[in-house]
């Protein structure tokens, strides 16, 4: 069942073209229109809405932080990115105005399904991006978005997250079409891109050797740190959290903004901190703030395994390590930048003799609150 791979999450980081493949398919009409035809919602509450609520959990709220990015930048529609379990137990303003995204692997995470609750309770319409056809959330919710990543063993996710963030984009852009956006251009070429994300992500998986080497290097590493900003933000802290659920480790993600308020104090000589460099053709000078970051912590001895895109030699000279991954655009860029993070935690921890499938005290379905 593992296709000859040592683990299902190995299988399943293999499986990632194809998921996202899948979850692309027959989504669009001849015309190259958006079609979400099992999006059961009216029209008009869609072009109505003035705030989006993404409510979700681990993981699947990360997929959550970089659709916010997508979608406030596609639809001009506010999003707020909100663990399910916060949301439920702090009065939020939400009401009939209010679109609510939740997504979930499982479909079945108690979290997320009483903020599903909680949220209709209150007049919002529910959305849910889900992967398990037949659980309890996309029932209870207006409408449902499946992500068509086949069934997910290991529990880590891997093959759902790059789904979810797939589906929310397809989301993203069918709200912008319908509410009329202002970058048509932008938006059909976006489109184009989506399309070639699944031979790029087996591009980023064949490159995989190198990462895979230095993760058995570094087995006996004792903490870990993830630097990005923009969508690099959200690929730190699920590169973190990979690692702390696999190998133990101590591993933590920080937006690179954010290093001298405070975590550069943990920067000590021979630190490894992972670093998701945001295109050098994305959003003048965030590139150039990220390649500083890394001098910064080089110059206070840190190990600097750099995450770049193609042809991005401004990393070179302040980089111990660099792993490339395929060009593309800005937004959609976590779909590459995320799978040399999957792969160092599951072979860091597979390195460490653990079972990468069955981490300790954590259950694939997390369905009690
Ligand atoms: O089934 P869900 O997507 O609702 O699960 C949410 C989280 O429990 C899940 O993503 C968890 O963080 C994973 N173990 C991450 O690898």
């Amino acid at each position: 069942e593992k296709g000859g791979f040592g683990s299902f999450m190995d299988k399943e980081i293999h499986d990632q073209p194809q998921a996202v493949g899948d979850t692309l398919l027959g989504r669009t009409d001849l015309q190259g229109d958006l079609v979400l035809d099992d999006l059961r919602i009216d029209e008009a509450v869609l072009r109505t809405v003035d705030k989006i609520v993404v409510i979700a959990c681990g993981t699947a709220a990360y997929a959550g932080h970089v659709a916010k990015y997508a979608i406030e930048h596609w639809c001009r529609i506010p999003v707020e990115v909100e663990l399910a379990h916060e949301f439920r137990y702090r009065d939020p303003v939400v009401n009939e105005k209010t679109l609510v995204v939740a997504i979930t692997q499982s479909g079945e995470t108690m979290d997320t399904l009483m903020a599903v609750r909680h949220a209709r309770e209150q007049g919002a319409k529910v959305i849910s991006i889900v992967n398990t056809h037949g659980s309890t959330i996309p029932r209870e919710s207006d409408a449902v978005l499946y992500t068509h990543a086949g069934p997910e063993i290991a529990v880590a996710s891997t093959k759902a997250f790059l789904s979810q963030i797939t589906a929310a984009y397809l989301l993203g852009l069918y709200l912008a079409q319908l509410r009329g956006n202002k970058f048509p251009d932008e938006i059909a070429e976006i489109y184009e891109a989506l399309r070639a994300m699944p031979a790029k992500i087996q591009e980023v998986i064949d490159r995989g050797g190198r990462v895979r080497e230095i993760a058995r290097w570094m087995a006996d590493t004792s903490s870990v740190l993830f630097l990005g900003r923009h969508v690099g933000f959200p690929v730190a802290m699920e590169g973190a959290l990979k690692l702390k659920e696999l190998a133990y480790i101590h591993a933590e993600g920080f937006a690179a903004g954010e290093l001298k308020h405070g975590p550069i104090a943990l920067i000590e000589p021979g630190q490894p901190v992972f670093v998701v460099v945001p295109s050098p053709r994305g959003r003048d000078s965030l590139h150039s703030k990220v390649i500083s970051n890394i001098q910064e912590i080089r110059a206070r001895g840190a190990r600097t395994l750099v995450i770049a895109e193609d042809g991005d030699d401004a990393v070179l000279p302040f980089a111990d390590e660099v792993f490339w991954v395929p060009q593309c655009p800005t937004l959609l860029s976590p779909l590459l930048t995320v799978v040399p993070l999957q792969i160092f935690a599951c072979e860091l921890a597979t390195a460490r003799g653990l079972d990468v499938d069955q981490p300790r005290n954590l259950a694939k379905s997390v369905t009690v609150e």
